[in-house]
């Protein structure tokens, strides 16, 4: 099977190590890839918004699945667009991706479908807005900017003054520009949070082991949100938790799937937070969440390709995967000046001779003359697994003792 994969960061890389892995695979491909990602797969000069030439290099490959791993081609239709000409794809419909594209059409979608979550109300305009919260009488309230904003369309406002500022800056200022011009307006909840991803052909899922991530720039979940500084699998959910999460999360997304025909054939991301009265979904995702995919994919132990493959073609029904024992951490070194002004351009040493069990999944560099360089905010997803997560923690932090370039940050405490 030729497999080509659409996608360039940390997330692509560890899918990238995992598909090169299965006997079944003839050759990788990864558009656009990265330096990294290039020693496992061949990375064309194609543009990952250019559909008619990904429709073209598939041809000339003779590529059997395309794998996307971001949300933006999804988003863009890429699934929809290489369906219709006949190119298996694991990835959702640009409809399915609206589940994650619009926070609007998510919350809906899960009222609809009577999926557990937050109260909330949607906001049109500044106005209505304004109105809503001055009657509001509960804080902290959730202000979430409808549209993609890269993980940081999100404020806890603490205050009838911050839950007016939120508003004023996405739909009047348009820091994340369209993406503010609507509003959901949320209850706040306390729990402790945890996402648990699924691989879905529309029909049936297979859930994949619980894990973490960390989206806070500073140890103990302070400074500014991130696309995530790190991440842990398994984390410990009851067997109630999880029944729930089974049956009311997932169970009612795939009715709902069915009910409104969204065609839906990849990963289900659910980000959740177990509240005193239960699991309630924060979000979707319609992607592997990144940086939990770089701790998740090191804890199968079965090929993932037939899985993937079977997303693609309808036919997941009664597949599983086996796991890997123990526990899997990902720690996340960024750039200084992350999330804001991420400095770029540094040389990076000590990537090389990791004893077994540690991976350097690359987020975010170059690659030049043999050697690494930082080019962006997350630059390493250094992970490593362990017969738990205390042991993997030690064997991720001991690796990251001897990766250096200048002005790197890592949080000390995931997994934690
Ligand atoms: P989201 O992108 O919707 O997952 O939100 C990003 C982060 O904001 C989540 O991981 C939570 O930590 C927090 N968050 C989102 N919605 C809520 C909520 N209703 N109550 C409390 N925290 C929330
Ligand atoms: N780690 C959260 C995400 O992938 O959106």
């Amino acid at each position: 099977m030729n497999v080509l994969l659409i996608g360039s960061g940390g997330r692509e890389h560890a899918l990238a190590w995992k598909l090169k892995q299965s006997p079944l695979l003839g050759k990788l491909h990864c558009i656009p890839g990265s330096a990294a990602i290039s020693a496992l797969a061949a990375c064309p000069p194609v543009k990952q918004e250019d559909h008619d030439g990904i429709y073209g290099y598939c041809l000339a490959q003779n590529i059997t699945l395309v794998v996307i791993g971001p949300e933006a081609p999804l988003a863009a239709g890429l699934t929809d667009f290489l369906t219709g000409k006949g190119i298996k794809v694991f990835g959702p419909s640009q409809k399915g991706a609206m589940l994650e594209a619009s926070k609007q059409f998510a919350k809906e979608f899960m009222e609809r479908n009577n999926i557990p979550t937050a109260e909330f109300s949607v906001l049109f305009s500044a106005a209505f807005a304004r109105e809503k919260i001055a009657a509001n009488k509960k804080y902290p309230v959730v202000i979430k900017a409808d549209g993609l904003a890269a993980g940081k369309g999100v404020r806890i406002c603490a205050s009838e003054a911050e839950a007016l500022a939120a508003v004023e800056d996405f739909m009047q200022k348009r820091v994340f520009g369209s993406a503010g011009s609507i509003v959901v307006m949320e209850e706040f909840l306390t729990g402790r949070e945890a996402s648990v991803m699924a691989l879905t052909d529309g029909e049936s899922a297979l859930l994949l082991p619980a894990a973490r991530d960390h989206k806070r720039l500073l140890d103990g979940d302070k400074g500014p949100n991130t696309g995530g500084m790190g991440a842990v699998c398994p984390v410990e959910i009851s067997e109630e938790d999880m029944e729930i999460v089974r049956t009311e999360v997932i169970g009612r997304f795939l009715a709902g799937l069915k009910k409104e025909r969204i065609t839906f054939r990849g990963v289900i991301y659910a980000g959740l937070m177990f509240t005193p009265e239960g699991p309630r979904t924060l979000e979707f995702n319609v992607r592997f969440g990144d940086p939990e995919t770089q701790a998740v994919m090191p804890l199968i132990k079965s090929d993932l390709l037939p899985a993937l493959a079977a997303c693609a073609e309808g036919r997941l029904e009664g597949r599983e995967l086996e796991l890997a024992h123990g526990a899997c951490v990902t720690v996340v070194a960024a750039s200084a000046g992350y999330p804001e002004a991420p400095e770029t351009g540094k040389a990076i040493t000590g990537l090389y001779d990791q004893p077994s069990g540690v991976q350097v999944f690359h987020s975010g560099t170059a690659g030049r003359d043999g050697a690494y360089f930082s080019a962006g905010g997350r630059v390493l997803s250094v992970t490593a697994r362990g017969k738990d997560a205390q042991d993997a923690r030690r064997k991720a932090y001991a690796a990251l003792s001897g990766i250096k370039f200048e002005g790197m940050q890592y949080r000390r405490d995931i997994g934690l």
